[in-house]
């Protein structure tokens, strides 16, 4: 029944996360909440890192991708788990720093890195940029120079390959506004021209085929692809590129029409497919990064809401509406994302029926969900909508002037706020 280890039924037949009833959640923190399992993140972590020693002998980082879900208290523990942070702009990186996270295990992103954070970035020491654009490494290399540093780079490459998933997060093909191209040559030119630039440590190559997705194929067809670009500069400079980072977007569970594969059996096998495309090659194995977010904290998090509001159309639907939506989680108005949801104060009630969870800005489009199976619904209900730990925080918006929710952590049946919910002092606070 559960998308997460983090959750079950209590004696009052109340959903719990992290052993804390959702229902005195809701009471003591009020709705919308976010609520993160601090110990579900940190198992994922765990996941992570441990098959990096297994399958790599430790000759690995993982990069937590902060984007899925970025505060200072994620960050804190994240690195507590020895794993680094991808960030991919100014605030990030600021977050990150400011929680401790040191900055040689900081991979910095971004397909238009302005010249202030590529500066931030180099004066702060971070360990990789991502190199996107020539323009942006001739004003590293340029930064470098005046600054007497020297930078070290992965180059983010298009590997022309067909992930599954939404177009919009669908980043491997050819049109991509990410990265360079391979069957232009554009890839092998930019690190030709990396290789004459005296202030850049040519580290190695990257990809990021996409997000949420269930498929071991791609995966595997990227390490090749990649495998296949640091032998051919090999062949022709002599340079042997000593990292790899495959970036993330291994699937979750959001309903049960998703079928994750295992992190750790992703790892090997994509592990297995390396040795040897490296081996055929005859490069060494790379140091080799990966960098998940949503397989991190996605499963962890629970948004809680108090229904307000039901409205029957006969024979047409039925709106059950909650005090927050597309502000706190933009997915189903972005991608038609699926979550399945159930009510905390009757959470092991059989459902009966399919409604449409509606949100409360001024969008007909402010949806939780369609066709959401629930129990009967009542006002007052505390309505859990699962799987919300990534990207619903980290895209929240002001819409409607809606202050955002807290977040709350629990962990073995104890909660605490690690994000204070906003006030209306805080929505005119830039207001002049
Ligand atoms: N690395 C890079 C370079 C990325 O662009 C991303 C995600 C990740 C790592 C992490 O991917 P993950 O493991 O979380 O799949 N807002 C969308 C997802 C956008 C993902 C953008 N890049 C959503 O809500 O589904």
């Amino acid at each position: 029944m559960f998308v997460s280890e983090a959750l079950n039924i209590n004696e009052k037949n109340h959903l719990t996360i992290g052993g804390c009833d959702a229902v005195e959640l809701a009471k003591e923190y009020g709705t919308p909440l976010y609520v993160l399992d601090e110990t579900a993140v940190r198992r994922h972590c765990r996941t992570y890192k441990e098959s990096i020693d297994k399958f790599y002998g430790g000759r690995g980082l993982v990069f937590y991708a902060s984007k899925a879900l970025c505060n200072l208290e994620v960050i804190r523990i994240v690195n507590s788990e020895g794993l680094g942070a991808d960030v991919v702009s100014d605030g990030e990186l600021y977050t990150a720093l400011k929680a401790g996270m040191p900055a040689e295990k900081l991979c910095m992103h971004g397909n238009n890195k302005t010249y202030d954070e590529l500066v931030y970035a180099v004066g702060s020491g971070v360990g990789r940029i991502v190199v996107d654009n020539k323009t942006e490494l001739d004003t590293i290399d340029a930064i470098c120079r005046e600054k007497g540093k020297k930078q070290k780079v992965l180059f983010r490459v298009k590997p022309g390959i067909d992930a599954h998933t939404h177009s919009f997060i669908m980043t491997g093909q050819i049109d991509s506004k990410f990265g360079f191209a391979l069957e232009t040559g554009e890839a092998h030119d930019i690190i030709r021209h990396a290789l004459t630039l005296d202030n850049i440590i040519v580290g190695g190559v990257h990809c990021h085929i996409g997000s949420q997705i269930h498929e071991l194929e791609p995966f595997k067809k990227a390490a090749e692809v990649l495998a296949g670009l640091i032998a051919d500069i090999k062949n022709e400079t002599g340079y042997e590129m000593a990292e790899m980072n495959l970036g993330g977007g291994y699937g979750v569970m959001y309903t049960e029409e998703d079928d994750p594969i295992e992190f750790d059996k992703y790892i090997e096998a994509v592990s297995l497919v390396l040795r040897s495309a490296c081996e055929e090659r005859g490069i060494s194995l790379p140091f080799v990064m990966m960098e998940p977010g949503r397989s991190i904290v996605g499963t962890a998090g629970v948004t809680l809401y108090t229904v307000g509001g039901i409205k029957d159309i006969p024979n047409i639907r039925r709106y059950v509406s909650v005090d927050g939506g597309m502000c706190d989680n933009p997915r189903y108005i972005l991608y038609q994302s699926k979550y399945k949801a159930l009510l905390a104060n009757k959470s092991g009630d059989i459902a009966t029926e399919p409604v449409t969870v509606a949100g409360k800005c001024c969008e007909s489009g402010d949806l939780i969900g369609e066709g959401m199976p629930l129990p009967p619904v009542e006002l007052g209900d505390t309505l859990a909508v699962l799987t919300t730990g990534a990207y619903n925080y980290s895209m929240a918006s002001n819409y409607n002037r809606i202050p955002r929710p807290a977040m709350v952590m629990t962990k073995d049946g104890t909660s605490r706020v690690i994000v204070r919910r906003e006030s209306y002092e805080d929505l005119v606070r830039n207001d002049i």
